[in-house]
């Protein structure tokens, strides 16, 4: 991992930046390159114009850690009024939550009440919800949420990173419960010993889960949604699917807003189904900092709307 991308990441869980730097008009100006703005309203005008472009979208309020449980039942109930509005509109949107958004930190018991609000209201409303995947001390409670939710709830689905060791192992201890699963690489600073810290060591391992979770498309036991902007891992799952008895459109592809644009463009014209999660909330830093710390070059425009009048 360089050492940018690994200086980034730190500053990500630096309290006093994620104090001070969003303050900052530049840095403001730079975050809406990849957020449409701070409001739900925001959120679901951008859900419309992927609507029409022929993408889904994932809504996702930005917040992590929350340790106080009244601002948890908040959190609750900003994703219940986003379901409603999504409904309302008719838009083709999920949302996606991460588990400390919800009070993981307050015991599983609190992100838990989260979680079968959320997905009982999604149920009701024909929609559904993922649960991201944070940093590796939230993993066994992550998926022992999702164990607990999917034994009740068909309309759940949830991340795993490619870059663990171990999750060819979760994967697998998932099946059985016909899971819908996100795959990523994974955003977050992890050590050599549970992560694999080169980059080809995790396209390898992103490729091999790939095909494993194609297998379970093509059982009927799984739905597949492949989070990545990488067109070379994007092309060869699209090569491997129909090889695995996946038809083109039995998988989707979710991007992050404002990333990858031509990529973008270029699944839709060529059919494959593709899902773009669109962050919103005044939440941002450390959120923002992953995304520049998977792009370091991104840096770059936050510079040059420093300059900018
Ligand atoms: P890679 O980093 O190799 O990038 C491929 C190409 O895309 C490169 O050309 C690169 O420059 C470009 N690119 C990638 N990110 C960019 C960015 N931010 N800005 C500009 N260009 C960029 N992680 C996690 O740990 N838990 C989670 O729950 C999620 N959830 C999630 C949902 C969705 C829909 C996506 C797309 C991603 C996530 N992630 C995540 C993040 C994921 O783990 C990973 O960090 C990013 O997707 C970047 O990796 P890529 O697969 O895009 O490949």
């Amino acid at each position: 991992m360089g050492l940018l991308r690994r200086f980034l990441l730190a500053c990500s869980r630096n309290e006093r930046l994620a104090r001070r730097l969003p303050r900052l008009g530049p840095v403001r100006r730079a975050v809406r390159r990849f957020m449409p703005g701070e409001e739900l309203e925001d959120a679901l005008a951008a859900a419309e114009r992927l609507d029409d472009s022929g993408a889904t979208s994932l809504l996702t309020l930005l917040g992590e850690n929350v340790a106080d449980r009244n601002e948890a039942r908040e959190v609750a109930e900003s994703y219940t009024e986003m379901l409603r509005n999504v409904e309302a509109r008719k838009l083709p949107a999920e949302i996606s939550v991460k588990p400390t958004h919800l009070g993981l930190d307050l015991g599983e018991a609190v992100a838990l009440r989260g979680l079968r609000t959320l997905a009982g209201e999604a149920a009701a409303l024909g929609n559904f919800v993922w649960i991201d995947m944070e940093g590796s001390p939230y993993l066994d409670p992550t998926l022992g949420l999702y164990h607990t939710l999917r034994e009740e709830h068909d309309n759940v689905g949830v991340c795993l990173q490619a870059y663990l060791y171990r999750t060819p192992d979760d994967l697998e201890a998932l099946l059985p419960l016909e899971p819908a699963i996100r795959l990523v690489k994974g955003a977050y600073l992890e050590p050599a010993e549970i992560a694999h810290p080169d980059k080809k060591d995790v396209d390898r391992a992103y490729l091999t889960l790939a095909g494993r979770l194609l297998d379970a498309v093509a059982g009927g036991r799984a739905r597949a949604a492949f989070g990545t902007h990488d067109s070379r891992l994007i092309e060869a799952i699209r090569r491997e699917a129909p090889a695995r008895g996946v038809a083109p459109d039995g998988f989707e592809v979710q991007m992050l807003y404002g990333v990858g644009r031509e990529e973008q463009r270029r699944l839709l014209r060529e059919g494959t189904p593709l899902r773009i999660l669109i962050s919103y909330g005044p939440a941002w830093f450390p959120w923002y900092m992953r995304r520049l710390a998977e792009r370091p070059a991104n840096l770059w425009f936050v510079l040059r709307s420093a300059f900018r009048r």
